[in-house]
């Protein structure tokens, strides 16, 4: 089988030479890297944006009076203004740096979910959400005796958007879902839910940890009130991750951390709070990951979202064809590749995944394998883990041939061909 697209959405080839890391050997072969899911790649660029800050423009921000303090306080801001165009919003005040994905969303939970959910309410959730957005609001609804339910997963793997009009009851308060799921890939649109949350006054979360690094988003036209993303999965570095907010939900919220640069004044007589988004920014920010986030940004722009989109379409389309002819081989999540995101996820008769992951790291293949921080999920589809390779801007159809070969290849040496 040989992937032929007439003309590629990417040039992979040039991409690739943007990431020092893929070209290196793992057990004496070419690195294969489908795992970009959990974590993506970094380009020099990105490398490059922290080390100049690092370089010229370091000292802590918000709080110098001086030059260096002045330079990365406006850097900072730069990349808050860059990534708030980068969703849609033209409102850099709307944008919350947080550590990543799961640390957006705890926030919601502690400050939306605490001061605004009661007893009685309900949150609802899917049952495909990675734990980020499972974990806290289970444990927000044990707390404060919320009820909290799943909008279940048809057979072909998408949302059972049907299961919603009797699951949205005026009891219900927030709704929250992933725009892509990161084990299934099955893309959500956000439209019905949004229209039907909002019917009763509901807010809606979206986590957009699987989405915003792979396809344009845009929150104005989504109309959701929260949107949550992690830096790391979409070139940037470890350590940053955002969540927009519609401004006037972002003001009536309380903190979620407290401390300095997070208010306007502090005394004996008490405290006020900082204006959005710094009242959510408490101590000093990881500006310098901030930079680099701004980095990938501007990377991701000149290749274009909509570009990036397409490759992944394509990546993914092979990548289904070629492993669904594989015997003993199930494929999980929808097998329309326009209507999953570029991730592969996948069982091999009588081969646990661990089994077959470390096989496959003999050859220089890097999958995931495992729960993917879906347990419930894996639960719902009766089995207890899964393989999974996932792809990017940097994935060439020959490492889909490497994955192939390399799944065959440990279906022999586990006699199991
Ligand atoms: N949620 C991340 C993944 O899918 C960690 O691998």
């Amino acid at each position: 089988m040989s992937c032929v697209v007439a003309q590629p959405a990417l040039d992979v080839q040039a991409i690739r030479r943007d990431f020092p890391i893929l070209s290196q050997r793992v057990n004496g072969k070419p690195l294969v890297f489908l795992d970009s899911a959990a974590s993506s790649q970094k380009p020099t660029a990105v490398l490059e944006a922290m080390n100049h800050a690092y370089c010229t423009a370091y000292a802590n921000v918000h709080r110098g009076v001086y030059a260096l303090s002045e330079a990365a306080t406006a850097a900072y801001d730069a990349a808050r203004a860059k990534i708030a165009a980068f969703i849609g919003t033209p409102e850099p005040e709307c944008i919350v740096f947080t550590r990543n994905a799961t640390e957006a969303l705890n926030l919601l939970a502690y400050s939306y979910g605490r001061a605004f959910l009661r007893e009685g309410d309900e949150i609802i959730i899917t049952e495909l959400e990675h734990h980020a957005n499972f974990v806290p609001w289970m444990v927000l609804a044990r707390e404060r005796g919320l009820t909290l339910k799943f909008i279940p997963i048809r057979e072909d793997g998408l949302l059972d958007l049907e299961a919603l009009d009797a699951l949205i009851t005026p009891r219900t308060r927030l709704v929250s879902f992933a725009h892509v799921s990161n084990v299934l890939g099955t893309i959500t649109d956000p439209a019905p839910i949004v229209e039907r949350a909002h019917a009763v006054g509901a807010v809606v979360v979206v986590d957009g940890s699987q989405s915003a690094p792979h396809m344009p988003v845009d929150v104005r036209a989504m109309d959701c009130d929260f949107f949550v993303f992690s830096g790391h999965k979409m070139l940037g570095p470890t350590g940053i991750g955002v969540l927009y907010g519609k401004r006037e939900l972002l003001e009536a919220m309380p903190p979620f951390l407290t401390g300095g640069d997070m208010i306007s004044y502090v005394g004996f007589d008490g405290v006020r709070w900082n204006d959005v988004p710094l009242k959510f920014e408490a101590g000093t920010p990881a500006f310098i990951e901030a930079i680099g986030l701004g980095a990938a940004v501007d990377y991701l722009q000149a290749l274009g979202m909509s570009a990036v989109r397409a490759h992944e379409v394509e990546i993914t389309s092979y990548a289904l064809e070629c492993i669904s002819t594989l015997p003993g081989v199930r494929l999980f999540g929808p097998l329309d590749p326009n209507r999953r995101g570029g991730v592969v996820t996948f069982a091999v008769e009588r081969i646990h995944p661990h089994d077959l992951a470390s096989l496959l790291d003999q050859e220089g293949v890097a999958i995931r394998a495992g729960h993917h921080c879906a347990q419930p999920l894996h639960q719902r589809l009766g089995v207890n883990a899964t393989a999974r390779a996932s792809f990017y801007i940097y994935t060439l159809p020959t490492e889909v041939d490497a994955l192939v070969r390399a799944i065959e290849r440990a279906r022999v040496i586990l006699r199991r061909a």
